[in-house]
Order: structure tokens, then C-alpha cells, then sequence
């Protein structure tokens, strides 16, 4: 039986077991998907098990979708722009790395009939999947984007990738149409104390996480007449573009998947 992982640590807020479990089910293909916590002196181990065919793909996430690039052989285009990969694939004897965080943030983007394109945007955090939502943000044109990370070297850093940002101390609000929310503050229901007071009226709060479905930010936007989302959508979508990439087939987005998501 094909294996799949995910990869990660921590791990066990992953829903993506259950979004590719159902998916395989659905479409009659025999293949069991798991999530993984490792180590990072183990990444090698758990990369070379996909080159002898031991496992036959893997999803990666915080904090190892820079980590892993050492290990692959070839990269796509956007993984290698944003020296992020979530998805690895075994193409010829090759691993090949895959970035499908952006196709996943964009395709959201667009399903929300918002037209992105010449608005600013502000984004607190620089971890892992910032990147990617630069990289995308990019492509659909915005007009500016700001950054602001409680570690601001950190934000500094993404800098010498996208020449074109602008970086705020933490706390600094500066004026925005999108704000987005790319830290982990929030899954633990814990606030992220900035004032938006200031800007925040009739604009979009967005944010990456998805469980809980209203963090302590989306509830502040909402309470301060903003249009808000989570990144719910961005998670099926960078799950869908790496299923069809194991396996050649675009599986369903329909109530069922949502709901499914809905029992953690
Ligand atoms: P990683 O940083 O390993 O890629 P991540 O979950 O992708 O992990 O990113 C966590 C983000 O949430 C970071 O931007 C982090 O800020 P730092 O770079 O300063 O660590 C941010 N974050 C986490 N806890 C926070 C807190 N209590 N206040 C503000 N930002 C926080």
C-alpha cells in the first residue's frame, strides 16, 4: 500500500490526514496518509525512505520547508523563488520539492470575489508560510506590502527575497486594506494585543489559521466592521494541488470536505 506523510513539529494540530484520507477514499485509490513529528537530524532519514520508494510522498511544514532543501535533488520554480516546500515527489529517481502554499493562498484569494490587485497590504509574522503569501501577493499585483514580526530581523531577512517590502517595528500599525495575520498567535486562542483601531473599518482581516475558526484577531476585525476570513480555504487548496501532483487526479472541494475539517 502507497504511504504519505506529513511532516512536521509540533504536528498533531495537522488536519491534513484527514483532508487526504478522505480524498483517497473517495477516489478508490489504496494509500493511507500520517503525520509524522520528527526531529530535524531525522529529516534525512525520513527523505531518503522516499528515494527507495519506501514512502511514495511527503507534505512538510513548520518549521522544515527551508530545511529540507538540502536533501532534494531538483526544485520547481516557486519553491525555489521562495526556498519554501511543502510537498516532495519522486520524479525519475529524483525528489523533487513543490511549493503549493502559493497556488493554495491565491486560489483562496481569488474565491473570495476580493480584488486584491493595487491594494496594500499589511502582514504580521515572517515565519514559514510568509514567504509564499509575498511570492502571491506579488503575482496579483498588489500595490504595497508591509511587514511587521515581533523579531524584526527576522522580517529584515525576507528583504534580500522580495526587494520590495517595507518593514515595520512590531506594534506599528501602519495604514492597510488587507491585514494579515501569519503568526501562530491565535491557535491557542491567545490575543495579539496591537490596536487596528486606528485603520480598521470596512477593510480584510485575513487569517492563516484555520482551527480554531475565529481567532481572538478575526473576532477584534470583526467587532470593528471588517470583512473577515481564515485560511481554511488556503489549507484545502495547497492540500488539493499536492494531491493532484502524487496523483494525477483533482479531487472534490464540496460540503462534505468542509465538514469533515469541522470535528477537532
Ligand atoms: P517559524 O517561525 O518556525 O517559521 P511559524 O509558526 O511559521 O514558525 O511562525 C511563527 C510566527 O508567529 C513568527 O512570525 C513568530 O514571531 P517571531 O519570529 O518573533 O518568533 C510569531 N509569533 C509567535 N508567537 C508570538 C508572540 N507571542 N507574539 C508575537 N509574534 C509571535
Amino acid at each position: 500500500m502507497k504511504k504519505y506523510f506529513v511532516i512536521g513539529n509540533p504536528i498533531n494540530h495537522s488536519l491534513s490526514p484527514k483532508l487526504h484520507n478522505y480524498w483517497l477514499k473517495e477516489n478508490k485509490i489504496e494509500a493511507i496518509y500520517d503525520k509524522k513529528k520528527i526531529e530535524e537530524k531525522n529529516l534525512q532519514t525520513i527523505i531518503s525512505e522516499l528515494k527507495e520508494k519506501k514512502i511514495n510522498g511527503i507534505n512538510v511544514t513548520v518549521p522544515f520547508k527551508k530545511l529540507v532543501i538540502p536533501y532534494l535533488d531538483k526544485l520547481s520554480q516557486e519553491a525555489e523563488l521562495t526556498q519554501s516546500v511543502n510537498t516532495i515527489i519522486l520524479i525519475n529517481d529524483n525528489l523533487v520539492g513543490y511549493n503549493t502554499d502559493i497556488a493554495g493562498f491565491t486560489k483562496a484569494i481569488k474565491k473570495l470575489n476580493f480584488n486584491i490587485k493595487g491594494k496594500k497590504i499589511l502582514i504580521l509574522g515572517a515565519g514559514g508560510v510568509v514567504p509564499s503569501i509575498i511570492f502571491a501577493l506579488n503575482k496579483m499585483n498588489v500595490s504595497k506590502i508591509i511587514i511587521s514580526n515581533r523579531t524584526k530581523e527576522k522580517a529584515e531577512d525576507l528583504k534580500s527575497q522580495f526587494n520590495n517590502l517595507q518593514v515595520l517595528d512590531w506594534g506599528d500599525i501602519h495604514d492597510f486594506d488587507v491585514i494579515i495575520n501569519a503568526t501562530s498567535l491565535g491557535l491557542n486562542q491567545e490575543s495579539i494585543n496591537l490596536d487596528f483601531s486606528k485603520f480598521a473599518n470596512n477593510k480584510l482581516f485575513y487569517d492563516v489559521i484555520y482551527n480554531p475558526e475565529e481567532t481572538n484577531f478575526l473576532k477584534e476585525g470583526k467587532k470593528l466592521g471588517n470583512r473577515i476570513e481564515n485560511g481554511k480555504f488556503m489549507f484545502i487548496y495547497q492540500a488539493f494541488e499536492a494531491f493532484k501532483l502524487w496523483h494525477g487526479i483533482e479531487p472534490q472541494i464540496n460540503s462534505d470536505t468542509l465538514e469533515i475539517l469541522k470535528n477537532d
